[in-house]
C-alpha cells in the first residue's frame, strides 16, 4: 500500500504543475498568477477538494498523444467562500493555452451538473486561448455543452465569470450568459473577434485594450460588471459579491446580525436635495448614509452611470439598490440604463434578494439617436421586469418621478410593496415647465405679460402637483416620510416583507422584449 499512495502522490504533484515550472513563470513574467494560485486566494484556506485531477484529452492529430498534462489544462473542484460551499473550474493557461479540448469541456460541464444538483454557485475562472485548434469540431461541441449548461442553469444556482486572460471567439458567450462578468485591467481580454480580423473587415487599427480589455468592457459595452487592479483584488471582490447572494434559487441570501439600538434617525439625509430642483447632486450619498456601514458594492459602476445598480446591507439584510443618478444625464432613463438595470432586478428577483428602488428621474431621453435605437423596447425591459419581480420591492421617491418613468420605476401600480416619497417628492405627468406651456398655451399667449403669466401658471402647477400629495391622497404613495427616518422605515418594512409571497400566473415563461 504505501508504494501505491508513494505514486499517487507522485502523480498528483506531476498534475499539479501543469504545463510544467517554465510555463508557470512565464504566467507569472506576464503578471497572472496560476490557476491553482487563484483558487488558494479565491477560497478559504484549504478549503478546495479537486476532482478529475488526472483526465487527459483524447486526441491523437498533430502529435497531441505525445503531449499529455493530467487535468488537461482547467482544475475543477469544490471549495467553500466565508464557510459556504461553491463549485469552481479554473483554466490554467500553461496547458496549451487554456484552450479548450474535448475533455477540459466535460470537466467544467461535470462540476456545473454537480453544483446544480447540490444547489451551490459556481464561478468560473477563464484564462483561454479558445477552442482547442487540433480537436477542431470536438472543441466547438464541448463549448455548446458549457454554453447549454450555463443556459439550463441560470436562475437556478448563481454563476460568476472572473476574466483573467484572453477569452475570444465564441467562448465569449459562455461568460456573457452567467450572472456576472469580473475583469483585470491591463491582463483580461474578451471579443467575438480580435484586432486582426478586425482591421482585415473593417480595415480599424485597434489593439486588444482598446478592442476588449477591461476598461472598455466596464465603461464602453458594459459587459463586464466589476473591474479590479490586479488579480489578487479581483478575487476577493469575488469573494465579497458572494456574500450578497444566496446559494440557489431556493436559498436566501446570509444575513449578518444588527444591533437594532443603533438605529438613529439621520439628519444629513434632510439637507441632500437641493433648493432647487434642476440642481443635481450625487444619489450615492443617499444609498451610503441607508446601507449598513456606508457599504455599498457597486455592480456596471462605470456603465449607464444615470442609473445605479449594486448591493448594500440594510438591518442586516442583503438588499439589491436600483437608483437614479440625478449627476449624470439629469438621471434620466435612456436605453443603456434601462438595460442595466433590467438585467439586475432579474437576477435580485431570481434570487430571493430584496429589491430598494431610489427614484429621482425627469423620464426617458428624447431624441432621434433614442427613439431609431429603440428606446421603446429597450425601456420594456426594465418595465417589465420590475412588473414580473415577486420578491420584497421597497421604492422611496426623493424628488422627480415624472411620466412613464414614474410608472417603470417600481411604482405601487405595478406591486411595490411599500411606495415612500420624501416631502420634495415631485409625481406628475411631466415636468412643471413642459405642463405648463402645453395646458396653459392659449392663456400665455393671449396674455399682456405674457413671461408674467407663465410664471404665474407655473407657481400654480407646482403648488397643484409638483409635490407627493396627491398619489398619497390616491394611496398611490403609502407614505410620505422626513428623509432623516428612511432609514427606520425601510427595516421595518423590510422585517415585514420576510414572509412575503407572490407568484406571477402560470407559464412556459414570459417573453420580454429582447
Ligand atoms: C491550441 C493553443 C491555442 C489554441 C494557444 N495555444 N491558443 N493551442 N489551441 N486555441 C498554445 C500555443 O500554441 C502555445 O503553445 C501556448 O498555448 C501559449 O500560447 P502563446 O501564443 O505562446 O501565448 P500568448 O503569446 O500569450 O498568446 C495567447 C493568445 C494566442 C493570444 C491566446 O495564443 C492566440 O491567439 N491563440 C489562438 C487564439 C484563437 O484563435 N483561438 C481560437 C478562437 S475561436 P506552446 O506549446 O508554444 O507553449 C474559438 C471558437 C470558440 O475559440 C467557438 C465556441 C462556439
Amino acid at each position: 500500500m504505501k508504494d501505491k499512495i508513494k505514486k499517487l502522490t507522485e502523480r498528483k504533484e506531476k498534475a499539479k504543475l501543469g504545463g510544467g515550472e517554465e510555463k508557470i513563470k512565464s504566467q507569472h513574467d506576464k503578471g497572472k498568477l496560476s490557476a491553482r494560485e487563484r483558487i488558494e486566494i479565491l477560497v478559504d484556506e484549504n478549503s478546495f477538494e479537486e476532482i478529475d485531477m488526472f483526465v487527459k484529452h483524447r486526441a491523437t492529430d498533430f502529435g497531441l498523444d505525445k503531449q499529455q498534462y493530467p487535468g488537461d489544462g482547467v482544475v475543477t473542484g469544490f471549495a467553500r467562500i466565508d464557510g459556504r460551499p461553491v463549485a469552481i473550474y479554473s483554466q490554467d493557461f500553461t496547458v496549451f493555452g487554456g484552450s479548450l479540448s474535448g475533455a477540459h469541456a466535460e470537466k467544467i460541464v461535470k462540476v456545473m451538473k454537480l453544483a446544480m444538483k447540490a444547489g451551490i454557485p459556481v464561478i468560473g475562472l477563464n484564462d483561454s486561448g479558445g477552442a482547442r485548434i487540433q480537436e477542431g469540431v470536438v472543441s466547438l461541441g464541448g463549448y455548446a455543452d458549457i454554453f447549454l449548461l450555463n443556459t439550463l442553469a441560470s436562475g437556478v444556482i448563481p454563476h460568476i465569470s472572473v476574466i483573467l486572460g484572453p477569452c475570444a471567439g465564441g467562448a465569449v458567450y459562455s461568460p456573457a450568459i452567467t450572472d456576472f462578468i469580473f475583469m483585470v485591467k491591463n491582463t483580461s481580454y474578451m471579443f467575438v473577434t480580435g484586432p486582426n480580423v478586425v482591421k482585415t473587415v473593417t480595415h480599424e487599427d485597434v489593439d486588444f485594450e482598446s478592442l476588449g480589455g477591461a476598461e472598455t468592457h466596464a465603461s464602453k459595452s458594459g459587459v463586464a460588471h466589476f473591474v479590479f487592479n490586479n488579480e489578487v483584488e479581483t478575487l476577493l471582490k469575488v469573494r465579497k459579491l458572494l456574500s450578497y447572494i444566496p446559494l440557489n434559487y431556493r436559498d436566501k441570501s446570509p444575513e449578518i446580525s444588527f444591533d437594532y439600538s443603533k438605529i438613529i434617525p439621520e439628519p444629513k439625509l434632510d439637507d441632500i436635495i437641493p433648493q432647487n430642483s434642476n440642481k443635481p447632486y450625487d444619489m450615492k450619498e443617499i444609498i451610503r448614509l441607508l446601507a449598513d456601514g456606508q457599504d455599498f458594492f457597486e455592480s456596471q459602476s462605470q456603465y449607464a452611470e444615470n442609473i445605479i445598480c449594486g448591493f448594500c446591507r440594510i438591518g442586516g439584510m442583503a438588499v439589491g439598490v436600483i437608483a437614479n443618478q440625478p449627476q449624470v444625464l439629469a438621471g434620466v432613463l435612456d436605453i443603456n440604463a434601462s438595460v442595466k438595470a433590467a438585467r439586475f432586478v432579474r437576477f435580485c428577483d431570481a434570487f430571493n434578494i430584496p429589491m430598494l428602488v431610489l427614484v429621482d428621474v425627469p423620464g426617458f431621453l428624447p431624441g432621434t439617436e433614442q427613439e431609431w435605437n429603440g428606446i421603446i423596447k429597450h425601456g420594456a425591459k426594465l418595465l417589465f421586469a420590475f412588473s414580473e419581480a415577486t420578491v420584497p420591492k421597497i421604492t422611496v421617491i426623493v424628488r422627480k418621478a415624472y411620466g412613464g418613468a414614474y410608472d417603470v420605476m417600481n411604482s405601487k401600480h405595478i406591486r411595490g410593496d411599500f411606495n415612500f416619497a420624501w416631502p420634495s417628492a415631485e409625481i406628475a405627468v411631466m415636468g412643471p415647465k413642459g405642463a405648463v406651456e402645453i395646458i396653459f398655451k392659449k392663456e400665455i399667449t393671449k396674455a399682456a405679460e405674457p413671461e408674467k403669466e407663465t410664471e404665474k401658471k407655473l407657481s400654480e402647477y407646482i403648488e397643484k402637483f409638483a409635490n407627493p400629495f396627491v398619489s398619497a391622497e390616491r394611496g398611490y404613495i403609502d407614505d410620505v416620510i422626513v428623509p432623516r427616518e428612511t432609514k427606520q422605515k425601510l427595516i421595518s418594512a423590510f422585517n415585514l416583507l420576510r414572509t412575503k409571497v407572490d407568484s406571477n400566473p402560470k407559464k412556459k415563461h414570459g417573453n420580454i422584449p429582447l
